[in-house]
């Protein structure tokens, strides 16, 4: 949970990358290399204004139903992202780490994504966390079928030491760009008591300016957890 009002942990719904691209006549594609620019000014400034975890919906378990083109040109824009961001995040002090199931993705990408990981462990600024062929519902089936492995007692403790995100605190502000208001299976048990703030700018379009307004309007918000 966050203290003196500022959010610990903010999770971003990419969305509009398409759009952004279409309304200029140009490929989809397009849309996402601009959107993964905006991926990095958004990580170094949450990292500079004391951001601890930034979560990024980066590739969904229902993106596989996109078309097979946009698909590879998605896994080879995430591999050429991770190889060019490592001296980023050394000279920055942010720490890499992914969620999801990885192991539908090549074994090329999966070994970039572990080295990146394993290089960037020891930082102790900021969190960047992508989500990578993930689905909340996804995570929950996969976390509960860890419970019974392990033969666990069924509780919060334990079974939020099974999701992905074990050790990360659950989320704060949750963030949506492009004017879509829905959560997408996106971190639904970590979602339970975040702020949403929903803004209708394009994920390419989106600025530091920006965040920093949601977070100032987060600040102002009243958060009861469900008491009084
Ligand atoms: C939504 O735009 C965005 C995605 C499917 C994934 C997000 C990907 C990026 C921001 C680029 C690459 C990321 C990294 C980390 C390098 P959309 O295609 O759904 O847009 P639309 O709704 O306008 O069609």
């Amino acid at each position: 949970m966050s203290s003196n009002n500022f959010p610990e942990h903010i999770a971003i719904i990419m969305d509009g990358n398409g759009r952004w691209a279409e309304n200029r006549g140009l490929k989809r594609t397009a849309g996402h290399e601009e959107g993964a620019k905006t991926v990095r000014n958004i990580t170094i400034h949450s990292a500079k204004l004391g951001v601890k975890y930034l979560t990024l919906y980066a590739f969904s378990t229902e993106n596989w139903n996109r078309p097979k083109l946009e698909i590879e040109y998605l896994m080879r824009l995430l591999e050429k992202y991770l190889k060019n961001e490592l001296d980023i995040f050394l000279q920055n002090s942010i720490k890499f780490k992914a969620i999801g199931d990885i192991s539908k993705f090549s074994k090329s990408l999966q070994n970039t994504i572990k080295d990146m990981e394993e290089k960037t462990k020891n930082a102790k600024g900021l969190t960047q966390i992508l989500a990578l062929n993930y689905g909340s519902k996804d995570e929950i089936l996969r976390a509960i079928k860890k419970l019974n492995e392990k033969n666990l007692e069924v509780n919060e403790e334990n079974f939020e030491a099974c999701l992905d995100t074990a050790g990360i605190p659950n989320v704060d502000l949750l963030i949506r760009t492009s004017g879509e208001i829905r959560l997408s299976n996106y971190l639904l048990w970590q979602n339970a008591y975040a702020e949403m703030f929903f803004t209708t700018t394009l994920w390419p379009d989106f600025t530091t300016l920006e965040i920093e307004d949601i977070i100032e309007d987060f600040k102002k918000r009243q958060r009861r957890f469900g008491a009084v």
